[in-house]
C-alpha cells in the first residue's frame, strides 16, 4: 500500500524509517507547503507541493501520514486538519514492538513507537505521537494532537485532552483531567487536574506559567 508523508523534518525522516522497516506501507513521496520546498527530493523520494498534492498523489489511491513534530503544537494540529480537508485517509504507525490490547480504540494518524504499552480499554484519538516506552494505563484516554515524550506514564482513567505536550519521563497520576494545551515539563509528577494552557513542572507539578496566547512552543 502506497503512502505519502506530509513533512520534511527530522520527525518525517524518523517516520519514513519506521514505515519502511516496520509496516506494510511503501512511502512513495513527501509533501510540504510550496514555500518550504528547497529541493524536489527528500530521502531520495519526490518532495511535492501540498497545494498540488491531489494531482500527483490522488486521495483515492494514496494514504497519508502527517509527520509534524512538537516544536509548535498548534501548528501540528492545523497542518493535520489541512490534510483531512483534502479527504486523505490517514493511517497509524503502530510499532510491531509495542503492546496493544484488542480492547484499545485507536483513531487516525497516530505514531505509537517501540515499547509503548496500551493497557486494556485505553483510547487514543487522532494525530498523537506516543513515544518510545510510554505506558498508557487502563481506561485512560488521550484525545487529539498530543505529544507524549519517551518513558512517560499516564495513570488509569486519566484523560489527556487536546494538543497537550507531556515531557520525558513524566508521570500523570490516575483519574485526572489534563485540560487542552497543558504543557508538562520533563520529569514532572502531576497529581492534580490542570487548567487549559497551564505550564506545569516539578514534583509534585506546580503551575509555572500560562501560554494561552501562542499555544505550546518548545525551543531547542
Ligand atoms: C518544559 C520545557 C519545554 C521548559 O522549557 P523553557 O520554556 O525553556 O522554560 P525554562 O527552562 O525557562 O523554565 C521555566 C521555569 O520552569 C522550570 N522548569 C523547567 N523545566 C522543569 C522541569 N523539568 N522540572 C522542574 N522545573 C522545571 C525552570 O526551572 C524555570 O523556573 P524559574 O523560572 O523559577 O527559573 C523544558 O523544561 C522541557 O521539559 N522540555 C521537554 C523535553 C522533552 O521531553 N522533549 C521531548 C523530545 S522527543
Amino acid at each position: 500500500m502506497k503512502l505519502v508523508i506530509y513533512g520534511n523534518s527530522d520527525f518525517a525522516e524518523l517516520m519514513y524509517y519506521y514505515f519502511t522497516n516496520d509496516s506494510k506501507y511503501e512511502v512513495v513521496g513527501f509533501c510540504v507547503d510550496k514555500d518550504f520546498i528547497k529541493s524536489d527530493k527528500f530521502l531520495d523520494r519526490p518532495l511535492v507541493p501540498f497545494e498540488e498534492i491531489e494531482k500527483i498523489f490522488p486521495p483515492n489511491e494514496y494514504k497519508m501520514f502527517v509527520a509534524v513534530g512538537y516544536k509548535n503544537m498548534r501548528l501540528r494540529a492545523k497542518l493535520y486538519k489541512k490534510t483531512v480537508d483534502k479527504k486523505y485517509e490517514h493511517i497509524n504507525y503502530i510499532s510491531s514492538k509495542s503492546i496493544i490490547d484488542e480492547s484499545n480504540i485507536i483513531g487516525k494518524n497516530n505514531a505509537i513507537l517501540h515499547g509503548v504499552v496500551l493497557e486494556p480499554f485505553a483510547k487514543i484519538g487522532d494525530n498523537n505521537i506516543i513515544n518510545t516506552n510510554v505506558t498508557i494505563c487502563h481506561h485512560a484516554k488521550i484525545m487529539n494532537d498530543c505529544f507524549i515524550a519517551a518513558k512517560s506514564l499516564v495513570g488509569g482513567f486519566t484523560t489527556i485532552k487536546n494538543n497537550c505536550f507531556i515531557g520525558f519521563s513524566s508521570t500523570i497520576l490516575q483519574k485526572l483531567i489534563i485540560e487542552d494545551e497543558t504543557l508538562v515539563a520533563a520529569g514532572s509528577i502531576v497529581n492534580k487536574n490542570s487548567s487549559k494552557f497551564d505550564f506545569l513542572a516539578g514534583i509534585p507539578a506546580k503551575v509555572v506559567s500560562n501560554h494561552k496566547e501562542n499555544g505550546i512552543e518548545i525551543k531547542g
